[in-house]
């Protein structure tokens, strides 16, 4: 009997190469950003259609502002203009939005922005819609680590205490389910110090697409493909199946 297909219930989205699809296009990389929006959207809404729980995209890495200023601060102005435009249809279609990663480098008025959206939208059920903005996966795990040893230096916690679920409960997400699908468009074959904690057992899938030209199908390609690991977790497979 053939098996249902299975929908990841967390899917993570390295999304590159924005700049490349400009520079084919002689374009500046600001208009690459702008149409990896574009796909942001289609991608979103696609994603709570067909049933995925929580979706994580990586907009902004802890090592992206080594780029020039003028393309850093048109990826902040790209970020405040999509909270601005896309807050209202975001909370109407039931989504709660997260920002992970460290906003304490962003503006008081970005910091704020950031605040009131996920205000807004934190009652909503329906899709849980991660955003990681200034975002590294080594920052996790430091900022993680902190709060540990403040509590044992609190004496609130002490070093046996420190088990990896103590650990993890600290970090980004650990309220939601783990990441079942990472993918990542543009060609290369690395993680660029997304998630690093929540991914030891995520299933990894890489395609050469850049992320403007990134549709529902390939996702669904994505997925498909999904369906086709065998996922053992360190143990053997048994009749169970389970996503
Ligand atoms: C990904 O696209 C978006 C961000 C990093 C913000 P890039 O800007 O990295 O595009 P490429 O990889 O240079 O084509
Ligand atoms: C990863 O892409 C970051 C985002 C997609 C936000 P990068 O373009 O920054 O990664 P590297 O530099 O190719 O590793
Ligand atoms: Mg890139």
């Amino acid at each position: 009997m053939k098996q249902e297909r299975c929908v990841p219930r967390h899917v993570a989205i390295i999304m590159d190469g924005n700049g490349r699809w400009a520079q084919q296009r002689n374009q500046l990389r600001a208009v690459g950003h702008r149409a990896g929006l574009k796909t942001v959207r289609k991608i979103v809404t696609y994603a709570a259609s067909i049933g995925i729980k929580v979706l994580t995209l990586y907009a902004f890495s802890s090592e992206n502002w080594k780029r020039p200023p003028t393309e850093v601060s048109a990826l902040i102005s790209l970020f405040i203009y999509a909270l601005k435009r896309e807050m209202k249809n975001l909370n109407k279609n039931n989504v709660r939005l997260n920002i992970i990663g460290d906003i304490s480098r962003f503006s008081y008025q970005l910091q704020q922005m950031i605040s009131n959206a996920e205000q807004l939208t934190k009652n909503n059920s329906g899709l849980v819609l991660n955003i990681a903005a200034n975002y590294g996966g080594r920052w996790d795990i430091l900022q993680s680590t902190k709060k540990i040893t403040t509590k044992v230096l609190n004496g609130e916690i002490t070093l046996d205490d420190i088990t990896e679920e103590c650990l993890g409960l600290e970090m980004s997400m650990h309220e939601l389910p783990d990441v079942d699908l990472v993918i990542r468009t543009g060609g290369d074959y690395r993680i660029s110090n997304f998630l690093l904690w929540q991914i030891a057992y995520s299933e990894l899938y890489f395609t050469d697409i850049l992320w403007p030209d990134f549709t529902q199908a390939l996702f669904d390609e994505a997925i498909n493909v999904f369906n086709t690991r065998e996922r053992r977790f360190g143990g053997i497979l048994t009749q169970e199946h389970s996503c």
